[in-house]
């Protein structure tokens, strides 16, 4: 079993991935996790994020390991022995993924390992190119969307929760130009692939996109 979620930024993929993964007892990658850790390390290193060469020699260098935490199914995240889980939230990464993840090189190999984490199956993955280039054999796809109004207030509380205070117009915008990015850049943009299921999030809670999904998965009635 193989489950693909994509869609934008703040569509609430990542809280429902993992818990539709808890539900049907699979494993849960969060994509966009290792996207970020590579922009801290480029960040912290002044690894240029413009140039996909340098920062896949950076790469290569670097020991980046995805743990799954065996109580929640959170994925941990570490560079070289440090748990940077949190670091990798913080808006100065937050600002700079994008780029990094625009570039063909690093993709390919960032894309080649969560192929390999997909391998085994029994996996439930959320990023932008999951049901289109990392797992187009899943069987299920699922696009999840909501407005940018929706979004940057998810965001903003999601920061406020870890202790950031961002403008809920400042955020919008950061969410919008993110969007934009991300689907227009050249390789692998963020698309909803042809036999994915959209579901607009915009007006329901988290339990109702995790029945929905569930209720697909388990052959019924898609309506929530
Ligand atoms: O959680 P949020 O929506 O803020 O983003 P994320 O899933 O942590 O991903 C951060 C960024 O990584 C995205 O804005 C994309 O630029 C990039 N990304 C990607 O290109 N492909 C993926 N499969 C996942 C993330």
């Amino acid at each position: 079993m193989k489950i693909a979620i994509d869609g934008p930024a703040g569509a609430g993929k990542s809280t429902i991935a993992l818990l539709v993964a808890k539900r049907l007892g699979l494993r849960y990658l969060d994509t966009g996790a290792m996207y970020r850790a590579v922009t801290l390390q480029a960040l912290r290193t002044d690894t240029a994020c413009d140039n996909g060469r340098t920062l896949v020699d950076m790469l290569t260098k670097t020991d980046l390991v995805i743990e799954f935490e065996l109580e929640t199914g959170r994925n941990l995240v570490y560079i070289n022995g440090e748990n940077v889980t949190e670091a990798i939230r913080k808006p100065e990464v937050t600002g700079n993924v994008s780029l990094v993840s625009s570039h063909a090189e690093l993709r390919e190999l960032i894309v080649a390992m969560q192929q390999e984490i997909a391998r085994p199956g029994r996996i439930v993955m959320d990023g932008r190119d999951i049901g289109t280039v990392v797992m187009p054999d899943a069987q299920w796809k699922f696009f999840l969307w909501a407005t940018v109004e929706e979004r940057a207030l998810r965001r903003q509380k999601q920061l406020a929760e870890a202790g950031f205070k961002v403008d809920l117009a400042e955020l919008e915008e950061q969410i919008r130009q993110r969007d934009h990015f991300d689907s227009h850049r050249e390789v692998s943009p963020l698309r909803k692939a042809e036999d994915a299921i959209e579901v607009d999030t915009t007006n329901l809670t988290i339990p109702e996109v995790v029945d929905s999904l569930l209720r697909w998965i388990r052959g019924g009635s898609p309506d929530v």
